[in-house]
């Protein structure tokens, strides 16, 4: 790994064993893009990659001569109207009006490790040999601003992150108007684009499109990241599959309102950004002020979709969450929500949480409806303390009944959110994001609080915080269940209204840090209407996060296969619920949600109580198997390797760090007759080792080499390939079976 530099030619070389990122100062100044992908040799001159041509009917930069035009120049972080007519990185509004910048090469640093950007989430290191950083420092003569744009690069992982800093070193007022965070320009354009849409209880469907001359985008001006898009999209070349082939990977580490889009032009060269959303963004850029962009993690694999996954997830789990839960085997929760929505007291809360004790669960997670006036959606929210008539010995006394029987506790929170029936709102009316004099929209009967002012995000604080210092809270579920309309901030000025949105996700931010900071032990899980804010931004403050709301198992296969594309198992809550589905109305097995629940932080969403003698056996059974086998599910390596987007079987696997053992999940939705045999070809394996197969149950299947298992595959025909004969159990639809693999010595 290193930067290397060549002052003559001004080149900039970003290496590690498996990528390299390479850019230029032009001929006027700005930088150019020149390469990025698997590594190439450090070389003083990569010229002539810069595309020197005339072409007709452009604009050039220099008199008297047709070759310089930025439009048909592949650059680092263009600007617009300078003879470049693409979408830029940035635009800065300046006091007459023009918003025509000229950012030149001044000076870089580079350095070893990476500094943390302040306020905002960013992946890290822990020793400085991890990484090598490179800071490089244009300025606009004009204005006096200066632009840094920040690289890092992994020794370990083909990662780059970037970001850019925008400084105001003159003396007049400026409007930052966009700020993306990364602009990468390629050379072609023969990629497919793949992103994660959906929406609410099913979220991070895969979707792909061919590129194609124009611009393709995906956002969220929400205020959140949303169910909708999320943060992050993969550019394939066609032909790459989950194993072999191109993939990069642009992740967006950020919560709020984010654009992700390729131009695609005349000749072919795809510019793809990153960032925060322009529209409803602006930011005050006055003297002496400056402005920090989010991170984005980019990532290269010559290895398919599968490889660039195993990096992110290796690069997610271990150097963006942070805390004391991240290395951590998660505890195996029961959560009250489908077991009882609003209807619940302190009695019949214990009640639930000795069955659950009884069958091995860890933690007893008490969802909403256990504070203030809060018994419906109507009221309560901004009320931070329990309703005494549910819980006359309110959090105090209910978490300790509940560590009594030998259960951890947590509780559930919605902090960025009031009712207008509460007495937070009664006493702070104007503490709502609300235009004046205009109607305020509800969603779920709530508002959202103005977390844009730190008094705000404080009196929040103050009153949890209270909470969390009395009682044995060991979990925080931190929800949040609508998004922002009517944007205005009452404590700003017209000038800066353009920054609320910003503005507000950084006091989510502020009050995140200050809540694990001063609790350290708690594990938070994030959770915004199920997976409507699972994003790397949280990831930074909650190591897991609520997938869905949706828990049916079926529909799990779609959300979490998608979610997986960049999420590692480790931050993915997947939990069992009752049957038929509260969602989708099916029915399935005990075994099916189990075997779909495991490939995840595994937990459950229901009353034991409702459960036959029989079923309680097998609850006994999934925890005991999560007990044995969780630290592979959370840390180990994770293949896709059937899609339940394009087959009606669905398979995965993880494989332990030292490739000793391996699990391996297949679901079938629906059942077929006589159907085709069926195998499954394992990946991660040691080819020349021996691995004894084994059903869940632990019987076993057999003997074979890993190598035989990866080529030849696992053979997964059942009942369904043929008439069953004899005492065979017939499968029916949503059939899984889960393979456990271990290494014989
Ligand atoms: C939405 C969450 O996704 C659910 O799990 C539950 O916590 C409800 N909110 C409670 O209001």
């Amino acid at each position: 790994m290193g930067i290397y530099i060549e002052e003559s030619k001004q080149l900039f070389h970003l290496y590690n064993e498996q990528i390299s990122y390479i850019f230029k100062v032009l001929a006027n100044g700005q930088l150019g893009q020149l390469y990025f992908g698997k590594r190439v040799p450090e070389k003083v001159d990569y010229d002539y990659l810069i595309e020197n041509y005339y072409r007709p009917s452009s604009a050039y930069v220099f008199e008297k001569e047709y070759n310089f035009s930025l439009e048909h120049l592949r650059q680092e972080y263009p600007s617009y109207g300078t003879s470049d007519f693409r979408a830029p990185a940035f635009e800065i509004i300046q006091e007459n009006g023009s918003r025509i910048s000229h950012f030149t090469y001044e000076s870089y640093i580079s350095y070893r490790g990476k500094q943390p950007l302040t306020g905002l989430p960013a992946t890290y290191v822990e020793e400085e040999e991890e990484a090598d950083s490179l800071e490089i420092r244009l300025i606009d003569t004009l204005t006096n601003i200066s632009l840094t744009l920040s690289y890092t690069i992994f020794r370990d992982y083909p990662i780059i992150t970037r970001n850019a800093r925008f400084e105001n070193k003159g003396n007049q007022n400026c409007q930052l108007t966009k700020a993306m965070s990364l602009s990468l320009d390629l050379p072609d354009a023969n990629y497919e684009w793949v992103q994660f849409s959906g929406a609410w209880s099913r979220e991070r469907h895969m979707k792909m499109h061919k590129l194609s001359q124009g611009i393709q985008a995906i956002g969220s001006t929400r205020g959140a990241s949303g169910h909708m898009h999320n943060p992050f999209v993969m550019l394939k070349r066609p032909e790459t599959t989950e194993f072999l082939g191109e993939v990069l990977g642009f992740s967006f580490v950020y919560s709020g309102n984010f654009i992700a889009q390729a131009e695609v032009d005349t000749y072919d060269v795809t510019r793809f950004t990153m960032g925060i959303h322009p529209q409803n963004f602006s930011w005050l850029l006055a003297p002496n002020t400056q402005f920090q962009t989010p991170e984005v993690v980019l990532a290269y694999s010559d290895q398919g979709m599968n490889g660039l996954s195993q990096s992110y997830h290796q690069l997610y789990r271990q150097r963006l969450a942070r805390g004391y839960w991240r290395d951590k085997e998660r505890p195996i929760l029961l959560n009250n929500w489908e077991a009882t929505y609003f209807d619940f007291d302190e009695a019949r809360l214990l009640k639930i949480a000795k069955n659950a004790k009884a069958a091995g669960v860890e933690l007893f997670v008490l969802d909403d409806g256990w504070f203030s006036t809060r018994c419906s959606e109507t009221s309560g929210l901004g009320d931070w303390w329990a309703n005494e008539q549910r819980l006359p010995n309110g959090i105090q006394g209910l978490s300790q009944k509940i560590e009594n029987l030998g259960l951890k506790f947590g509780l559930w929170v919605e902090l960025e959110m009031v009712n207008k029936d509460s007495e937070l709102y009664r006493k702070h009316p104007d503490w709502l994001i609300q235009t004046p004099n205009r109607h305020a929209s509800h969603g779920r009967n709530q508002y959202v609080l103005d977390f844009s002012r730190a008094e705000v995000v404080e009196a929040i604080y103050q009153m949890i915080a209270k909470i969390l210092q009395e009682s044995k809270v060991s979990y925080i579920k931190w929800d949040m269940n609508r998004n922002i309309t009517e944007c205005f901030s009452e404590a700003y000025p017209a000038s800066q209204q353009g920054e609320i949105f910003h503005r507000y996700i950084l006091g989510v931010y502020s009050l995140y840090e200050r809540l694990i900071q001063h609790f350290p032990k708690i594990l938070f899980e994030s959770c915004a209407s199920g997976g409507g804010r699972f994003d790397p931004g949280m990831l930074y403050y909650a190591p897991q996060a609520w997938t869905s709301d949706n828990t049916d198992a079926v529909e799990r296969l779609k959300i979490q296969y998608g979610t997986s594309y960049v999420y590692p198992l480790s931050s993915m809550g997947a939990h069992i619920s009752i049957t038929p589905n509260h969602q989708v109305n099916r029915k399935t097995s005990l075994k099916f949600r189990g075997d779909v629940a495991f490939f995840g932080v595994f937990g459950y969403e229901l009353d034991l109580a409702c459960l036959s003698a029989e079923e309680l056996v097998q609850v006994k059974e999934q925890i005991q198997f999560v007990k044995k086998y969780r630290s592979i599910f959370q840390k180990g390596t994770f293949y896709r390797l059937q899609s339940p987007f394009t087959h009606n079987t669905c398979a995965w696997m993880v494989v332990s760090e030292d490739k000793k053992q391996a699990i391996v999940g297949e679901y079938r939705v629906l059942n077929e007759v006589n159907a085709p045999y069926k195998r499954v070809y394992l990946q991660g394996l040691q080819p020349q080792w021996h691995y004894q197969v084994m059903e869940e149950s632990g019987k076993s299947i057999g003997s074979f080499y890993g190598s035989e298992l990866q080529q030849i595959g696992l053979i997964t025909s059942d009942a369904a390939s043929g008439q069953a004969m004899g005492n065979q159990v017939l499968p029916t639809d949503f059939w899984s079976n889960v393979y456990l693999l271990q290494a014989e010595e």
